[in-house]
């Protein structure tokens, strides 16, 4: 079975053809609405989530698909003390496909290792989050026409963001990129992404103000509170950006703004109303690309 751990599990031509399907589905959505009938999938969620796990059921069920699982895992038999091998090998004998988010690095990978049917990563602690990468990579296609010949901002939390440590390195294996890591010293990008960045150029800097003019996509990020062992550090690094429509105006006129979702304040709600704001958009793109995952994973055409 295909597993998707982590980003590279997937060749350039594959994540491309997932992308392109993303399209598609995107164009005429309910030319699909049969294919994934008599499948079952599992949303196995061991932390909170509202777009990724609304998305991995909307689009299993817009694809004639069910859908099982849990988003307390108190719930679950993990509350007696199950291990996740055994919680996984035991889901596998019921569905086709199992989607998990955990809040250990690393989880995605031990439930891959033990599941009978096809395995996404829904988001693993700190570590990946490799359906939101195929989501952003949707977005910039769709928004920019192209993956390549970008200059790319990632700004705010670069140490606990786990979507911009999947997405700096599919970004990475797509020709001239270049990205601009904006962080303060205390949340920077991990050495292990950035020694994972091949030859792509990159520069870190702590300042939004003096970069923006020169991004094609400024992806920000919400400061992880939950990840912080120190909450006086969080407190202090809360705000440390906040894009509002003034720093918005030395941007290009077709620069698109990103997020992940949830927000906090790093984008105040008045960027909302601006046409380069994408990240609501970007949540859509999320469920019909995975439309397109969950067929890929299952071996199903239209
Ligand atoms: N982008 C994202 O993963 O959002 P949720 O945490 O709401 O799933």
């Amino acid at each position: 079975n295909k597993h998707l751990v982590k980003p590279d599990d997937f060749t350039v031509e594959e994540i491309d053809s997932i992308i392109e399907l993303g399209m598609q589905i995107k164009q005429n959505p309910r030319e699909y609405i049969k294919v994934c009938e008599g499948y079952l999938m599992a949303t196995l969620f061991y932390e909170p989530s509202t777009r990724t796990r609304l998305s991995f059921e909307s689009a299993m069920s817009r694809l004639g698909g069910k859908i099982i699982g849990f988003s307390d895992p108190n719930a679950s038999s993990v509350s007696k003390g199950e291990s996740l091998e055994d919680t996984i090998t035991t889901v596998s004998k019921y569905v086709d496909i199992i989607a998990m988010r955990h809040p250990q690095s690393g989880a995605a990978q031990q439930a891959a290792s033990v599941s009978s049917v096809p395995f996404i990563n829904a988001g693993d602690g700190g570590n990946q989050h490799p359906t939101q990468t195929l989501t952003d990579l949707l977005t910039i296609k769709s928004c920019m026409k192209r993956l390549d010949n970008l200059t790319i901002g990632m700004c705010g939390d670069l140490k606990y963001g786990r979507t911009v440590h999947s997405l700096a390195k599919a970004m990475s294996r797509y020709k001239n990129i270049k990205f601009v890591f904006i962080s303060p010293e205390e949340l920077k990008m991990p050495e292990y992404v950035l020694n994972d960045l091949g030859d792509t150029q990159f520069i870190e800097t702590n300042s939004l103000d003096d970069s923006i003019a020169e991004l094609d996509i400024l992806y920000m990020t919400r400061i992880q509170r939950e990840r912080f062992e120190d909450r006086d550090e969080y407190e202090r690094l809360k705000d440390v950006y906040i894009l509002d429509s003034k720093k918005m105006e030395n941007a290009k006129s077709d620069m698109i703004v990103m997020h992940p979702l949830p927000r906090v304040n790093e984008i105040s709600t008045d960027v909302d109303i601006d046409s380069r704001a994408m990240y609501f958009e970007q949540a859509q793109y999320g469920m019909y690309v995975r439309m397109a995952l969950i067929m890929k994973l299952l071996g199903i055409s239209k």
